[in-house]
């Protein structure tokens, strides 16, 4: 009987901590929640409204000149950090500049966004 309170007690106490991990995951930790979401749609529609398709073509899997970049398929995190990049200046090369207009009025949740839509376009 002690052994099976004894085990009730432990198995509560998981339960407990499962519950305050999904809790927090839900409330404080968007990026992690972001890891198991897969709907596209928001990013889909972002990279339509914020013209990114001119350049960089449908998906991001046609650019218009041949030097601008695939964006498709690529790891979320990368495209994440390279727009972040380009947005702040800390990425600054001979062709950033053309870039950087299209992605100055673009707020942090639309980034994560598009960064996710951009990674699952084959
Ligand atoms: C006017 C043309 C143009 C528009 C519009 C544009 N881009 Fe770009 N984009 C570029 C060019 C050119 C580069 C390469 C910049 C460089 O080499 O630093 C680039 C680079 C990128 C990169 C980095 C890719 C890599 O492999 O490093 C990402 C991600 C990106 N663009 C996403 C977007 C998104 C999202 C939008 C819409 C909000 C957008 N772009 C709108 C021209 C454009």
């Amino acid at each position: 009987m002690k052994f099976y309170r004894a085990f009730i007690r432990i198995f509560n106490s998981f339960v407990l901590i499962l519950i305050i991990g999904v809790v927090w995951v839900r409330v404080f930790d968007k990026d992690s929640l972001s890891f198991y979401m897969t709907d596209t749609s928001v990013g889909e529609k972002l990279f339509e409204s914020r013209d990114c398709f001119t350049c960089h073509g449908i998906g991001g899997k046609d650019p218009q000149v041949a030097e601008y970049p695939h964006l498709n398929g690529q790891p979320s995190t990368y495209l994440h950090t390279q727009i972040k990049d380009i947005r702040s200046g800390l990425r600054s090369n001979g062709m950033t500049s053309i870039m950087k207009v299209a992605v100055d009025q673009v707020r942090d949740d639309e980034l994560r966004e598009l960064a996710r839509y951009l990674n699952q376009v084959e």
